[in-house]
């Protein structure tokens, strides 16, 4: 087997672009549809699968929220995480921060604490059993208004344990940054990194509040930062991590292919970029399989795929240790 493809395989690497929701898969969705008795419009497996066909973010969210709806009682919040854990284990992922969306479900019920306690329990058990080191980071839902948001903080707060952070997903363009200034303030204030998708769909604009109104110490995505010649200095001189998801931007349309992608662009301009997966359940794609194409599409160098490894680690909440100790084995 080609030589690089063999690197990508046995390398441990660290995963820092995931939402837990996203996970999901086709026959897991089904399976859980039938044992809570939620109504889903899908006969079949393979229907859930031909539904899953994008044109942009917004068409990919409204299958995501639908399906997050067979999601009900902790262990189901439990399975689905340890279904992510054992993908990790298989791609060599040895260190993950996943997102979850609290908004997705207490809106429709769920108490809070159901849906971290069963991804908690989850993760604890991995580290046990697999070895594999995460964090949670739980995000806001931007469409919706910041007393929503303020609301969603409180209730993590009673989980500070177990939440390092705060994010900001959901629909863009629309839903600038600045919209939740206050929340992220309360948010620093009360001990949460922060984090924000930024410059997915949307400009540059976007990164730069983030950036300056949200205090983030990463962006996610980020990929139209290319378009900002000021920006892109800015955040090569901080280092500034960007988590790009290169199948996502695909399969969402923000790249015609990834042949088009310019993560290889953004290497060259010195960019803290790393490779990560988003939705892999609806993307059709874990970690190491994003590798793989990139790596193929745009003819990445080893020596490029080995950058993008080493910064995964060095973009993580890893103590400075940890991250060094996992560099060296690359
Ligand atoms: N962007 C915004 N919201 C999301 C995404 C994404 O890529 N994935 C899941 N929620
Ligand atoms: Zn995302």
């Amino acid at each position: 087997m080609n030589e690089i493809i063999e690197f990508i395989k046995k390398t441990p690497k660290a995963e820092l672009h995931l939402h837990i929701e996203g996970t999901l898969e086709p026959s897991f969705l089904f399976k859980l549809a039938k044992k809570n008795k939620i109504q889903i419009p899908f006969k079949s497996i393979n229907e859930i699968k031909s539904a899953y066909n994008f044109t942009n973010l917004q068409s990919f969210l409204d299958i995501y929220y639908q399906g997050a709806n067979v999601l009900i009682n902790e262990e189901d919040f439990f399975d689905l995480t340890w279904s992510y854990l054992l993908k990790c284990k298989n791609d060599n992922v040895v260190h993950t921060e996943i997102f979850f969306d609290p908004q997705t479900h207490t809106d429709r019920g769920i108490k809070f604490d159901t849906v971290v306690n069963g991804i908690h329990k989850a993760l604890s058990k991995a580290k046990k059993e697999l070895g594999i080191s995460s964090e949670i980071i739980m995000c806001f839902l931007r469409h919706l208004d910041e007393d929503a948001a303020f609301k969603t903080l409180d209730q993590g707060l009673r989980h500070k344990d177990k939440i390092i952070g705060v994010g900001l997903d959901s629909s863009e363009i629309g839903h600038p940054p600045k919209k939740f200034e206050r929340v992220f303030q309360k948010a620093i204030e009360s001990g949460f990194l922060t984090v924000a998708h930024a410059g997915e769909e949307a400009p540059s604009k976007y990164i730069w509040e983030a950036l300056n109104l949200l205090k983030v110490k990463r962006i996610d995505h980020g990929v139209q930062c290319l378009n900002d010649e000021k920006l892109v200095k800015k955040l090569s001189d901080e280092q500034i991590p960007l988590t790009v998801c290169p199948i996502s931007n695909v399969k969402l349309g923000v790249f015609k292919k990834l042949e088009e992608h310019n993560l290889k662009k953004m290497l060259s301009k010195d960019l803290m970029i790393m490779i990560n997966s988003d939705d892999p359940a609806y993307f059709g794609a874990y970690v190491n399989k994003n590798l793989i194409e990139s790596q193929i599409a745009l003819n990445l160098s080893k020596k490029e795929i080995k950058k993008l490894i080493i910064n995964s680690f060095k973009s993580s909440f890893l103590l400075e240790s940890k991250k060094k100790e996992w560099i060296r084995k690359i």
